[in-house]
């Protein structure tokens, strides 16, 4: 979610103006630290969910002991025991069952004290994990509430996961698309059996970002920064920025190339002088 940090999510926060954030999954803090420094310079306080935090996370939260609790468990757990909050920047668990019942965790504390929904920003809306779950722990997870999963990577347009693709180290669901898969389904399916009025936006570049905002929490200004987003000024910019990418994953690739070329190269030269060498002893040993 961080790459949308500067150009999105900072400017819906500072538009917001929430006073109480959640963030589910954390990782490297890259996205904490940001969200930190609004609320040192607001007031603001935020409560930062993470099971398995990296020490990178906890050297940032370290730099902000007076503007976070820090919860070492998972968001299932942790939501009912947390007063609610205005905004969230949900990345944790990236599948079906994990973001519908957050939702209905988030939904449900603030309905139950009496308070408005939280605006809730989504991280992994799109590709691959829009239409397939994706599990970190999938041994706590009830096996009703999983599909089968395996170890190997993703092509866009493909179902069957494949050695060469994407995040072959992740537990991914062996399928994609069908009921409860994937986190913008899960998203869907909360938004389906809510009672009151949402408004759901996407952008689905980087992963996809997903922004999901409870009528009690429209503004007209929240309105106006959320459209300026679809304008073809800043669409461009993000064809650029994703042009831009694209170059460094290629330079990226060239230069493994060239690495890999020259490396075959010095292999088949050593080995052409250890075959003269083996030559050479074997005449040396017939002429004595
Ligand atoms: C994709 S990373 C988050 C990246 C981060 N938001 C960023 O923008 O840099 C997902 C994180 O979610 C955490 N996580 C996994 N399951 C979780 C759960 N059930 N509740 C909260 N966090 C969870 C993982 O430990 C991992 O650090």
């Amino acid at each position: 979610m961080h790459r949308f940090w500067n150009r999105f999510v900072k400017p819906i926060v500072e538009t917001a103006a929430p006073k109480r954030l959640m963030e589910i999954g954390a990782e490297f803090g890259w996205n904490t630290a940001p969200a930190l420094e609004y609320c040192r310079r607001t007031g603001a306080r935020m409560e930062v969910i993470d099971p398995a935090p990296p020490p990178a996370l906890l050297e940032v939260l370290a730099r902000y002991p007076a503007e976070h609790v820090y919860h070492p468990i998972k968001s299932l757990e942790a939501i009912p025991r947390i007063e609610p909050v205005d905004l969230v920047l949900l990345d944790g668990d990236h599948n079906w069952h994990t973001v519908y019942n957050e939702l209905l965790a988030i939904f449900r504390r603030a309905a139950d004290a009496g308070a408005a929904p939280p605006i809730v920003i989504f991280h992994d809306i799109a590709w691959p994990y829009a239409r397939r779950d994706m599990y970190y722990s999938p041994q706590d997870l009830d096996a009703m509430a999983r599909h089968p999963y395996a170890d190997r990577g993703m092509l866009p347009g493909q179902s069957e996961l494949t050695e060469n693709g994407l995040n072959a180290n992740f537990h991914n669901a062996l399928h994609e698309g069908g009921p409860r898969n994937g986190v913008l389904t899960g998203i869907e399916d909360f938004i389906g059996g809510y009672g009151g009025t949402l408004a759901f936006h996407t952008l689905p570049f980087f992963n996809g970002l997903g922004i999901l905002v409870p009528q009690e929490r429209t503004t007209p200004a929240l309105e106006a920064l959320i459209d300026s987003f679809y304008s073809r000024e800043s669409l461009l910019e993000t064809v650029v920025t994703l042009e831009t990418d694209g170059m460094r994953v290629r330079a990226d690739l060239a230069s493994q190339n060239v690495r890999l070329t020259r490396q075959a190269e010095a292999l088949r030269r050593a080995k052409s002088t250890i075959d003269a060498l083996r030559a050479e002893l074997k005449a040396s040993k017939q002429g004595s």
